[in-house]
């Protein structure tokens, strides 16, 4: 990022009167600097958790990482620290223009005592993404992750064993300039948190019912949906308690008057259709600025690929079986149509917290789409790359996704 920085100052230096100062002002400015770390040890550890009492989110490690940033000066000195609450000062532009951009992953603690994140450079290369859209800034996403893993080190005694257990990591930077004002901030705070997490469906596989919500939209064209952005999620919750309170428990986002599908909850999705043929086609909807470039979603599609191009055999996919991947826009009728001919064989969402979510129905206009789920809750293809893709964030499949950190 700091080249970055440096190439796009020389290309203005070129045909801008100010070039020089420009160049000397953006020069001076510091990225993010591993070696600058300073470490600030909890006092008094917390006494670690129960596994079977974790619920998602609501439990967080001894340490955090803060790095501040100014526009003057850059990026500051890194911080591990005892978790704890930040001070901001009530007029930041965090709390009143929601500047603020976020990811989700995960570390894994293997059977071998390695630790593990799965694709990491993937949640840096879009936390940039976000931040660039929201006018936050940049910084180089290897400094990032060199600093992430020296948190998750520190802490990885709070990795629980048990099976299917992880450590949420949640890196999130906020806009901090003290003043009422709608403008790009003179002053950020990237932290990053983490979060001992058990798994998302401790008895097996739970296949969930949606809501095909029409009246509310979670993103448009033009608009933010395919950034992380704090701003995309509250909007969410209403459409959500309502879709719970006629008995669903998520919202599939379907989008214009032809109703596409887009995304489920805050989840990617995948159908899958048999073809006339008997061969079976896997969609999900093509990124058009609306759909969240989701890394399980992007791990879905390249494994389904490499399966159908016979590179490798996704566990329980018969080799004979013709796979077709596509990336297309897919309305509800089609979805319709193909429950009510017998050709609909799953659905399902994909995202780093359930890894694959099974959907049993979509309410749609007033009628109840059957979807089908086998006895384990899920379809031949989502069970096929679940096993595949949980073994390699796990470590019982050696893979190059998954980085050791420690
Ligand atoms: C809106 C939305 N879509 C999709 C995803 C899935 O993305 P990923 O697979 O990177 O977790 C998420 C979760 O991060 C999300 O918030």
């Amino acid at each position: 990022m700091a080249t970055s920085i440096l190439r796009s100052s020389l290309r203005l230096s070129s045909n801008t009167r100010n070039a020089t100062v420009y160049f000397r002002s953006m020069s001076s400015q510091r990225d993010i600097d591993p070696s600058r770390l300073e470490f600030h040890p909890i006092a008094t550890p917390k006494p670690l958790p129960e596994v079977s009492k974790l619920k998602f989110g609501h439990t967080f490690t001894d340490h955090m990482l803060t790095i501040p940033w100014a526009q003057e000066s850059g990026w500051g000195v890194p911080k591990i620290q005892p978790y704890g609450p930040l001070a901001l000062d009530p007029s930041c532009t965090v709390l009143h223009y929601a500047q603020t951009i976020f990811e989700g992953m995960k570390a894994y603690r293997h059977d071998d005592g390695r630790v593990t994140l799965f694709r990491p450079d993937m949640n840096m290369k879009r936390m940039n993404t976000s931040a660039k859209r929201i006018a936050l800034p940049t910084f180089d996403g290897t400094a990032l992750l060199e600093l992430i893993k020296q948190l998750i080190r520190t802490d990885k005694h709070w990795i629980p064993t048990a099976p299917g257990h992880s450590l949420y990591v949640r890196p999130t930077l906020i806009g901090t300039q003290k003043a009422i004002g709608v403008g790009p901030p003179n002053e950020a705070l990237l932290f990053v948190i983490l979060s001992p997490v058990g798994p998302y469906y401790p008895d097996g596989f739970k296949p969930v019912s949606l809501f095909g919500t029409t009246e509310y939209v979670r993103a448009a064209p033009g608009g933010t949906g395919a950034y992380k952005l704090g701003v995309n999620y509250a909007p969410g919750i209403l459409p959500q308690k309502e879709a719970a309170k006629q008995g669903y428990a998520q919202n599939l986002w379907l989008h214009g008057p032809e109703h596409y599908l887009t995304e489920v909850g805050t989840m990617n999705m995948f159908v899958v259709f048999r073809k006339e043929n008997g061969g079976l086609e896997l969609v999900t909807p093509p990124l058009d600025g609306m759909i969240l470039p989701g890394v399980t979603r992007d791990s879905v599609l390249t494994l389904a690929r490499e399966h159908a191009q016979g590179k490798i055999a996704l566990p329980g996919l018969p080799t004979g079986l013709e796979l077709t991947v596509t990336e297309r826009p897919v309305k509800m009728s089609e979805v319709r149509d193909a429950a009510k001919e017998g050709r609909l064989v799953e659905l399902f969402g994909s995202g780093t917290a359930a890894v694959i979510s099974p959907v049993d129905k979509i309410g749609y206009l007033g009628e109840d789409i059957l979807i089908p789920t086998g006895e384990d809750g899920m379809g031949p293809v989502s069970r096929a790359v679940w096993t595949e893709l949980s073994g390699r964030q796990t470590g019982v499949i050696e893979s190059d996704w998954s980085v050791v950190i420690a």
